[in-house]
């Protein structure tokens, strides 16, 4: 079904090896998402305590109309990421857009969005690619002007450093004129955030441990599982919160062929999820080459929808 495919190693492996060999032990949180980190990821957002899903999602119905006028009427929707069951279909009516762009590295996560939408919606013209949608990409078979959707917050996974980047890198994916939809997470209650990323029936928990048998299962690991446990703390200095695997007692294990050691407390940071207030959103756009046009948020501010254009040539830097 997959129109491109870019040349991907499994690198998990070497990313883990490198990340445990550090002083601070580290896994980028990409890993999660083998097959069972992805189910584990979607009963998050089915969770009372995580309002990022479901706020976004009433965001995109309450502003369709204004979506659709802000947005670019008709233009194809490239989306950064196997598209969502649900807030696809959303900004794809609010846009009347007639062709549908996924890109994400896994082609089987593709193919499932790409045969969900395609049913209910024969006239839809999809362009799967599969590829790392970090680095710029090349669409010769689209015609401009092209509305770029980056939902989830997902933007909250890179330091700021990294998000710049990204963010650029998406400009020069969609070309001069375009437009991007994106949702970013508000900071807010340290208390409602650390409850999001430690929900009481330990789904997030068991999303972040599930990274440590996905060690053992694909890299011959030899973790004690029981040895760690799940931590999700706010650091206000970076604006994030951050989720690691602390071990309980002393342990070693093996994994990807080498022997590692940890003591009692010593933890794996797995994941980063930056915050941002509007005013930070709006530096990450002017930062990143694009001008906000357009922000709405819920009555109690948790989430932010922004639509961005991009940056005419004389205004960038
Ligand atoms: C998919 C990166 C947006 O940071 O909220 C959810 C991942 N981690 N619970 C987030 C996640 C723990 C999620 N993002």
């Amino acid at each position: 079904m997959t129109e491109l495919v870019a040349d991907i190693e499994s690198d998990f492996g070497e990313a883990v090896i490198r990340g445990l060999s550090q002083p601070r032990k580290v896994i980028p949180a990409r890993y999660f998402y083998d097959l069972r980190g992805s189910e584990l990821f979607e009963e998050i957002t089915q969770l009372p305590e995580y309002y990022p899903t479901r706020t976004e999602t009433s965001l995109l119905r309450r502003h369709a109309g204004d979506l659709g006028r802000l947005a670019g009427r008709g233009r194809p929707v490239v989306e950064f990421g196997a598209g969502s069951a649900v807030k696809t279909p959303l900004l794809l009516d609010a846009t009347g857009a007639t062709t549908y762009v996924p890109i994400d590295i896994s082609s089987e996560f593709l193919d499932g969005a790409v045969a969900r939408l395609a049913a209910g919606r024969p006239a839809l013209r999809i362009v799967p690619i599969a590829s790392d949608f970090t680095y710029p990409l090349n669409l010769p078979h689209l015609t401009g002007p092209l509305t770029g959707f980056f939902p989830g917050s997902t933007i909250g996974n890179f330091d700021h450093r990294a998000a710049v980047k990204l963010l650029r890198s998406f400009g020069q994916t969609l070309g001069a004129e375009a437009c991007l939809v994106i949702g970013i997470d508000s900071r807010k209650n340290p208390r409602l955030l650390e409850a999001a990323y430690d929900d009481a029936a330990g789904v997030t928990a068991a999303f972040n441990l599930n990274l440590l048998q996905r060690i053992n299962r694909e890299l011959d690991g030899t973790i004690p599982i029981d040895a760690f446990e799940h931590r999700a703390i706010w650091h206000d200095g970076f604006g994030r919160i951050e989720m690691h695997l602390v071990a309980n007692r002393d342990i070693a294990f093996a994994a990807a062929g080498q022997h590692f050691s940890m003591r009692a407390g010593e933890t794996i940071h797995t994941e980063n999820s930056y915050k941002y207030t509007y005013r930070e959103a709006r530096l990450l756009a002017r930062a990143s080459g694009w001008e906000p046009l357009a922000f709405w948020t819920d009555p109690d501010e948790l989430f932010g929808l922004h639509v961005w254009t991009a940056a005419s040539a004389e205004l960038q830097p």
